[in-house]
């Protein structure tokens, strides 16, 4: 399985778990709140543009989901389009934006912007998705949004900057954390100006504190990209690899349940992650183990009570798995 494919299977299966869920994990226990923290993100994307703005703009949503900041923002353009890797993320953001005529959304390959011509759009913009990809994919974002943006159009994006963090290719959701002249170099090779960079006080992702705001990047297309296109990544077969914050979320989601009293949603949440990953469970031990080797104590016990109700379901879950069907 090459990385493109690994990036659908792995944001299609979790798209039928619950999508709002994997969207906003904050946010995602009701339809009000996640539209709530979708009208936040898109007052503060409004808000960076302002200076700039034109109603008449057509604009593009890179790893859009199912829309949530495409639904609050359409009213401010002519005609937006969202792309996503996930054909079940596109499946339900029609539901979500029905009865709105400017807006469509389309599944694409996950690496580049091929169905939209050159200088298409006067804006691209991303939120909170390309933090997940792999660092060849965002660079390859950058030259296709600089392909199909018009003469001084304008790029809008939303990244983790501080100490350089990275994950395996092969893991869809772990978070990348991106030095601040990485960006800034990759934006000018690619044939950006930087208009402005917003510290990680300005952008609000939701009014939860915890989930926090986000750095953001403003760049204007100045000239064609001055890279060459570099797409051997695209073929490499993806090794099997363990993603903590994959696994992590998947525990959080039953143990969310648990409290809830939703026992019967919880086992099917760990049974999922059973399926997919049956050895996360164990790695999780291995983290516990690190953390205790490290000397983390508090950490570690704090993931061991998180483990406890994981691990009580967990011999009846593996003895389901491998029971004849
Ligand atoms: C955390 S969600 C954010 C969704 C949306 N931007 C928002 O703010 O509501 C990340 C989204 O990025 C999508 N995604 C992940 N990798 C992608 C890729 N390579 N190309 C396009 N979409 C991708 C996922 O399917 C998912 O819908």
């Amino acid at each position: 399985m090459n990385i493109a494919t690994k990036m659908k299977v792995d944001w299609n299966r979790r798209a039928k778990h619950h999508a709002q869920y994997w969207i906003a994990s904050e946010d995602f226990q009701d339809d009000d709140k996640f539209a709530q923290s979708g009208h936040y993100s898109a007052q503060a994307l409004l808000a960076a543009i302002s200076p700039y703005y034109d109603p008449t703009w057509t604009a593009l949503d890179i790893g859009c989901g199912i829309g949530r900041m495409l639904k609050p923002l359409a009213p401010h353009f002519r005609h937006l389009v969202g792309i996503d890797v996930s054909g079940e993320m596109i499946e339900k953001s029609q539901k979500w934006l029905k009865g709105l005529e400017n807006v469509e959304t389309m599944e694409t390959s996950g690496v580049d912007l091929s169905p939209f011509p050159p200088e298409h759009f006067n804006l691209v913009y991303s939120y909170v998705a390309f933090q997940h990809m792999p660092r060849q994919v965002f660079r390859r974002y950058l030259e296709e949004s600089n392909r199909v943006l018009k003469f001084q159009g304008y790029l809008a994006f939303q990244i983790p900057i501080g100490l350089h963090q990275d994950a395996p290719i092969e893991d869809t959701i772990g978070v990348r954390r991106y030095q601040k002249n990485e960006v800034i170099d990759q934006l000018q090779q690619h044939g950006f100006q930087v208009i402005e960079e917003r510290s990680s006080e300005s952008i609000p992702y939701s009014d939860n504190v915890h989930t926090g705001k986000a750095p953001f990047f403003m760049a204007k297309k100045i000239q064609a990209s001055q890279q060459h296109k570099q797409t051997n990544w695209v073929d490499t077969e993806c090794g099997k690899v363990f993603s903590l914050l994959d696994t992590r979320m998947w525990l959080w989601f039953a143990e969310q349940c648990l409290q809830e009293g939703r026992q019967e949603e919880a086992l099917r949440t760990y049974k999922s992650l059973l399926e997919h990953d049956p050895l996360s469970l164990d790695k999780w031990y291995q983290i516990v183990e690190g953390l205790i080797e490290k000397g983390k104590t508090e950490e570690a016990q704090a993931t061991i009570a998180k483990l406890k109700t994981a691990i009580s379901t967990y011999e009846k879950l593996n003895a389901l798995l491998k029971a004849p069907k």
